[in-house]
């Protein structure tokens, strides 16, 4: 039985809007009403997480998990430009209050993926006074919520958000436009510099930094050429930007093997998850390894989500046990990574996938909203509690 450091942190991941419900001031809330999107189904509802938080709390902290990784949204707190919603900011001090007498650090995302619709009406990612705006909404919720906060993630994906929303269109704005991608990157880690400024003045004292999407680039038949344009456009200026950081969250979920064309799709025998691509754990090492090699020793890790999308939990713990494998032997090498934190909580809002991949290690109904704790949750929350890679169920 492989140990992990001590202290090693073990948690899990949501995102506001993945599973508050009635989150109809944003982008996504307006994008999966827009006739022609991509979207399968509206958020509506959600997991009424917004309500429920107390009682999920209390069942991830019951379940052996040591953090909860979580977002504020931005269109609750500040509805309107320079209008501010006290009630908003008190839920969120209640909710990182709540972590706290349950046991669990709360990781404060300050954006996961959904921009208020006064901002998208302004220009959104790609109007550089943005920026501005969200490091001040930074600002006005870590003096709330800072002395609280465990640790802190600006942007949650800015690379995807950038590669979605502005060059494959299937995000809001739903752009496909390469120039735009490269003028919203921009903004983007202007956003994040404003705002880690604007988190390490408030009050508390809590690492800050940002979580980055991380795929497996694997060159095939001469591909590296178009491996180093891949990671040139979507990894390496967050690699770098982090090198200023507190720490760095990897999130991999899969990997791409790419030729001199581009992508050649998934392998013949390697099984597939709900989201259509290959279901393959050792994506994540390779990630960890990449991120360390670029950002260098002095930068810690975090997996700030790692996850499968499956209607078949015991394949989800067979998938996690490989991935944590995986970073038994980064750490072996000493790459310092600090923490595994599963996405996610409960079967939520797949963005434009709506309810139907399944990544939660929790099952929801969708008409009463019961929680019901598949096999992988008590599985894995045994390995928190044992801090050491337990055989799968
Ligand atoms: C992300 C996430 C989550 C997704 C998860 C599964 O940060 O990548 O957007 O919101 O649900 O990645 O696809």
């Amino acid at each position: 039985m492989a140990g992990f450091p001590e202290g090693f942190v073990w948690g899990v991941a949501t995102a506001a809007h993945q599973v508050e419900g009635g989150n109809w001031n944003n982008d996504w809330w307006a994008w999966e009403h827009t006739p022609g999107s991509p979207c399968t189904e509206a958020s509506g509802d959600a997991c009424d997480h917004y309500h429920r938080y107390p009682e999920d709390l209390e069942l991830l902290a019951g379940l052996g998990f040591g953090a909860y990784r979580f977002s504020i949204e931005w269109s609750r707190i500040e509805p309107e430009q320079g209008l501010w919603s006290v009630a908003a900011l008190d839920h969120y001090r209640r909710v990182c209050e709540r972590c706290h007498s349950l046991g669990l650090t709360p990781m404060v995302t300050f954006h996961h993926f959904t921009t208020p619709r006064w901002v998208a009406h302004l220009g959104g990612w790609s109007e550089p006074d943005t920026a501005e705006r969200f490091a001040s909404f930074c600002a006005r919720a870590a003096d709330r919520l800072g002395d609280l906060i465990g640790s802190a993630a600006t942007f949650n994906e800015p690379n995807v958000v950038a590669l979605m929303g502005y060059q494959a269109g299937l995000f809001p704005p739903g752009r496909r436009d390469p120039q735009m991608r490269r003028e919203v990157t921009d903004v983007q880690l202007d956003a994040h510099r404003k705002a880690a400024a604007a988190l390490r003045a408030a009050p508390g004292s809590f690492p800050v930094g940002l979580t980055l999407s991380m795929t497996d680039f694997q060159a095939m038949d001469g591909g590296e050429e178009r491996v180093a344009r891949y990671r040139r456009s979507g990894e390496d200026p967050w690699l770098e930007v982090a090198r200023e950081d507190d720490y760095l969250g990897v999130q991999t979920y899969t990997r791409m093997r790419v030729a001199p064309p581009g992508p050649l799709g998934n392998e013949q025998g390697v099984p597939t998850t709900q989201m259509g691509y290959e279901d393959y754990p050792p994506a994540l090492e390779a990630c960890l390894r990449r991120a360390a090699s670029v950002v260098g020793p002095s930068v810690p890790l975090i997996v700030t989500e790692n996850g499968i999308g499956t209607d078949d939990d015991g394949r989800r713990a067979a998938f996690v046990h490989e991935a944590l494998s995986g970073v038994l032997a980064c750490l072996a090498d000493g790459i310092d990574v600090r923490g595994y934190v599963y996405w996610t909580l409960m079967d939520n809002f797949e963005w434009a996938f709506g309810y139907e991949p399944k990544f939660g290690l929790v099952a929801v109904d969708r008409a009463t909203q019961e929680r019901t704790p598949k096999p992988s949750a008590r599985w894995l929350g045994s390995v928190a509690r044992a801090n050491a890679l337990l055989a799968p169920p």
